[in-house]
């Protein structure tokens, strides 16, 4: 049990008003991944925010946890569609994220990294046992993460990560990563949040771990038909794939 709030239904009122992409099962599932965390586990999250997903993991992990929170806050890759940089964005975040965090009862527990993933590993010490990534979702800073980051994870540790089979760059990632990986085995996904476990991956194992992660690509195909369909506005058509809201599928 965490820290800050006995039960997960504590946590998701600690959100609900903190804007950010995660659903609610995608919520628990971070919990339960943190709340299982040995004492004086290391969760470093890519990509922050306002605070949504770092608040459930600061309230879930051990109270020895160390936990680190990497987000430029310069305003860029924060959501759909913002990919540039706009000072103005990242400062408010930035503001938001501390309130929240607060708010939250957590902002003690997190050291904040204010920089770019590429720019951070070298503020991050020791090893790594839930890796969180929810950074910029282009090909190469995706890649960077699960690549450099994930590579600090420790034997059964966790990296999850959230847009796979959903951002064009956070897939690709991820085909060239951890699809024929011999150290990262596919354990599913909550929507767009996937699981993945360190550990050795041989034999009949690694065929199934391509085939896994290749059944996901068909989800991937309706999540970019319904983005494209979204952002020409022809939302009856998303309907086909049961998509009954403008939001992106997450
Ligand atoms: C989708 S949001 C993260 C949402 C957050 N996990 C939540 O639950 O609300 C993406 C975040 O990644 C941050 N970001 C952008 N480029 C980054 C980079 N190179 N390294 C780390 N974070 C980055 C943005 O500032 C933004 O806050």
């Amino acid at each position: 049990m965490g820290v800050c709030a006995s039960t997960f239904a504590d946590v998701l009122t600690k959100i609900v008003d903190v804007e950010g992409w995660l659903s609610k099962e995608q919520a628990r599932c971070l919990y339960n991944r943190a709340v299982a965390l040995p004492q004086g586990s290391q969760v470093v999250e890519i990509g922050s925010f306002r605070g949504r997903s770092l608040i459930v993991l600061a309230c879930a992990a051990p109270e020895d946890a160390q936990l680190v929170a990497i987000d430029p806050h310069a305003g860029n890759d924060r959501g759909p569609k913002e990919i540039r940089s706009n000072q103005k964005l990242g400062d408010a975040d930035n503001r938001v994220f501390k309130a929240n965090l607060d708010r939250a009862g957590v902002a003690h527990r997190v050291t904040h990294i204010r920089k770019m993933s590429t720019e951070a590993s070298g503020d991050v010490n020791g090893d790594i046992n839930l890796l969180y990534i929810d950074g910029a979702h282009r090909y190469r800073t995706a890649r960077n993460d699960i690549v450099r980051y994930g590579n600090r994870v420790v034997t059964n540790g966790t990296m999850l990560v959230h847009d796979a089979f959903s951002s064009i760059g956070v897939t690709g990632a991820l085909l060239t990563s951890t699809f024929t990986s011999r150290r990262w085995l596919y354990q599913g996904r909550c929507g767009s949040l996937a699981q993945y476990r360190r550990q050795p991956v041989r034999g009949s194992a690694a065929l199934t771990n391509v085939f896994q992660q290749t059944l996901q690509l068909g989800w991937f195909l309706r999540n970019i038909f319904i983005k494209t369909a979204l952002t020409l506005k022809l939302y009856p058509l998303t309907r086909i794939f049961g998509h009954t809201t403008r939001d992106w599928p997450y």
